[in-house]
């Protein structure tokens, strides 16, 4: 843990020297002021006893048999009006005791609320060992500031589920998939929350064995939810996935929010979030560090993606900070062949990171990547601000059509600052099927002291820019232009959280 946060110390130590009006509301808050937060946090709880207690001393005889009273105020798209606590269950914190059957037991109680004001399952301080568990609908699952979970290290108790349709296969590896960590499927109305609780994937086992070779199936994510409505995930520190970290599929409506991702900048794979053949999605206040990149979009892969056909789409991406090294801060791709369109990104802030948006495609994908905008993107010791790469590779198998073009236009990037930047942009689109319409305006690079002589690397593009140094490539002439971003907001932006109260009796 100490690790972890003297890395956030670092990120925050950066940001402010190179971005001194760019504040970090959660790495803040666990680098420099711990105090504060509790004692905030106390003067509430403190309020709420006194009334509590007030309640309990008018109440007379009952104050008897009440042991612990907890109450405190969450926001979330729905609450609920039925609640339990993971330890009436028989779950010990005593990061040994592995826990499945309690966590399990819990939510299936729970899952008997669904249609009847829904249920939250409280999880007190502690560190609380489990295998996998599924998620229900009109759930709420919420984690104490000091609670952990912890994922189990033993892979022979993670059970497999089947390949997703778009893929075919596994990511990793043909056949099935080890189920992921916290899994649902099939949901209405569900929330991953807490007061900065920590879920711990303990990839390491994982990670070990990717690379010694060991595994036959691909890794589990920290997360995963498929065709399910409404979901949550809000502040929460997501430690050390195994594989991808928050993987949303087949859904709508998404608010993932006020999350921290950490992983080593070495592991394999952990990206941070991909929303991967998703509708309407906000991602807003998040923090990653990462082995692989910060937030990576999806919609299926190569034949699987092309027949199943389904879209990321409406996405909005504000207020992330990245640090990956060896990827990117946003990613589109590779595997997009249920098409991507309408990903807004805003304020967004990559440091020590290799490429900023990136796209990432190949021949065979079919699909499309069209209607992106990006508005107001910093950038700090960077090896590539733009990166286009139509020559990607990566198949799930032979079967795939080699003249399954993949469609990209519309790509639209302006107000940018970045420094310190190894080389500007390599777009590179596909002989015989250029990436069209790309702008880029208002883009000040500056470049690192062993920068390359040449900024820009082009081919098999069109575009325009304007007021973009240094000098652009010849495919990307310059006019007088502001790139477009769209104006009107999308629904999933007019989403609101509404004030819950959790009162419990338990633990
Ligand atoms: C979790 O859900 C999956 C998919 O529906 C199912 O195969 C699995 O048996 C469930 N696990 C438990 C413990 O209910
Ligand atoms: C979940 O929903 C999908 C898409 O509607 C459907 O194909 C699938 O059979 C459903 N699965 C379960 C377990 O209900
Ligand atoms: C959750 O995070 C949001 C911002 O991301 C913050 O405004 C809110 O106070 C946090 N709530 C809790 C309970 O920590
Ligand atoms: C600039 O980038 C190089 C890597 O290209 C790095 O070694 C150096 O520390 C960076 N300088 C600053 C001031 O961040
Ligand atoms: C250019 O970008 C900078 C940095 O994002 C921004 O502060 C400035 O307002 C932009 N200028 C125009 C004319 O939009």
């Amino acid at each position: 843990m100490s690790l972890k946060i003297i890395n956030i110390s670092i990120v925050s130590f950066l940001l402010q020297k190179t971005f001194p009006v760019y504040s970090l509301p959660n790495m803040e808050l666990k680098a420099k002021s711990p105090m504060k937060t509790q004692s905030q946090g106390m003067n509430r709880v403190t309020i709420w006893a006194v009334i509590v207690a007030f309640v309990v001393i008018a109440g007379g005889a009952e104050a008897r048999n009440v042991k612990t009273f907890n109450t405190f105020e969450y926001s979330a798209m729905s609450c609920r009006a039925h609640s339990a606590s993971v330890t009436e269950f028989g779950a010990i914190g005593d990061g040994k005791t592995l826990n499945t059957k309690a966590f399990e037991a819990a939510i299936a109680h729970l899952s008997r609320y669904s249609a009847v004001g829904g249920g939250l399952l409280y999880v007190p301080a502690g560190r609380w060992l489990t295998g996998t568990f599924n998620l229900t609908s009109h759930f709420t699952l919420y984690l104490h500031r000091h609670a952990v979970l912890l994922a189990s290290q033993d892979i022979k108790s993670w059970p497999l589920s089947d390949p997703l349709p778009s893929y075919g296969h596994g990511r990793e590896a043909p056949g099935g998939r080890y189920m992921s960590f916290i899994f649902g499927t099939n949901l209405t109305d569900v929330i991953i929350t807490g007061d900065n609780g920590k879920i711990d994937g303990q990839g390491g086992v994982w990670w070990n064995k990717f690379h010694k070779g060991s595994l036959k199936y691909t890794r589990p994510h920290l997360i995963e939810i498929l065709h399910s409505r409404s979901i949550q995930i809000s502040n929460l520190t997501l430690l050390n996935s195994p594989f991808w970290t928050v993987h949303p599929v087949y859904s709508s409506d998404i608010v993932i929010q006020g999350v921290t991702i950490l992983a080593p900048v070495k592991s394999p794979n952990t990206d941070g979030i991909d929303p991967d053949s998703c509708t309407n999605t906000r991602i807003e206040d998040v923090h990653i560090v990462s082995g692989d990149d910060c937030v990576a979009v999806k919609s299926g892969w190569d034949e699987y993606g092309i027949s199943y056909g389904m879209p990321t789409k409406q996405l909005v991406i504000r207020r992330l900070t990245c640090i990956s090294p060896y990827s990117a801060m946003i990613a589109l791709g590779s595997e997009m062949s249920g098409g991507i369109e309408d990903v807004r990104a805003e304020d967004i802030t990559a440091i020590n990171t290799e490429s900023g948006v990136r796209i990432k495609t190949a021949m065979g994908r079919g699909g499309y990547v069209k209607d992106i905008y990006v508005r107001g993107m910093k950038m700090h010791t960077m090896k590539w601000a733009f990166w286009m790469d139509g020559n990607y590779g990566s198949h799930p198998d032979p079967h795939y059509d080699p003249k399954a073009r993949p469609i990209i236009t519309g790509i639209n990037y302006r107000d940018i600052v970045a420094e310190n930047v190894t080389m500007v942009a390599q777009l590179k689109g596909i002989p015989g099927n250029p990436f069209t319409g790309i702008c880029i305006s208002n883009a000040t690079i500056t470049m690192a002291p062993e920068s390359k002589k040449e900024p820009w690397t082009c081919s098999d593009i069109h575009g325009i820019t304007s007021g973009v140094t240094p000098q652009p490539c010849g495919m990307l002439p310059a006019e007088t232009t502001t790139c477009h971003f769209p104006e009107r907001s999308l629904p999933i932006e007019e989403v609101k959280f509404k004030k819950c109260i959790y009162r419990g009796s338990h633990a």
